[in-house]
């Protein structure tokens, strides 16, 4: 493994870290490390997948935004919307994750094309336990907080 500052391919110093900041700014991803787990997004609207390497303690939304996968975030994380809707993948994984809140759960119900194993992005953090992760992107959102929509408590 690469670290910043040290000694690659015959780079050392400043020019190594150098080095590795463009390598990881031209392929948006980090080379996996203890530090970090494997998260591959795969995105109905365009069939694309990409994987990336998401540090210990990053929730999926930031994931995706810091590797320029389409996944909406509407508010921002704030649990005021559903745009950041996925759908895990592996129901193993999806119950090695904490159970979602009641405030996450309202926003889900809202959620387009809800499935059993459904989250909101935002509120999913990267753990040791998710490494392999892989979500799908639904093909369409549903935007209430944008629209005007305010949903009413159960
Ligand atoms: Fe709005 Fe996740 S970005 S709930």
């Amino acid at each position: 493994m690469v670290g910043v500052g040290g000694a690659c391919c015959g780079r050392t110093g400043r020019n190594a870290r150098d080095w590795v900041l463009r390598r990881r700014a031209k392929t948006n991803s980090f080379p996996p490390s203890i530090h970090s787990i494997s998260v591959t997004f795969h995105d109905d609207k365009d069939g694309s997948s990409t994987t990336v390497a998401v540090p210990i303690g990053t929730n999926l939304l930031e994931a995706a935004h810091g590797a320029r996968v389409d996944l909406e975030g509407a508010c921002e994380g704030s649990l005021a919307c559903s745009t950041c809707h996925v759908i895990v993948e592996d129901p193993a994984l999806y119950a090695a994750m904490p159970e979602p809140d009641d405030d996450e759960n309202d926003m889900l119900d809202l959620a387009f094309g809800l499935t059993e194993t459904s989250r909101l992005g935002c509120q999913v953090v990267a753990k040791k336990e998710l490494d392999g992760l892989a979500v799908r992107i639904p093909g369409a959102t549903r935007n209430f907080a944008v629209d005007g929509h305010v949903p009413k408590p159960h």
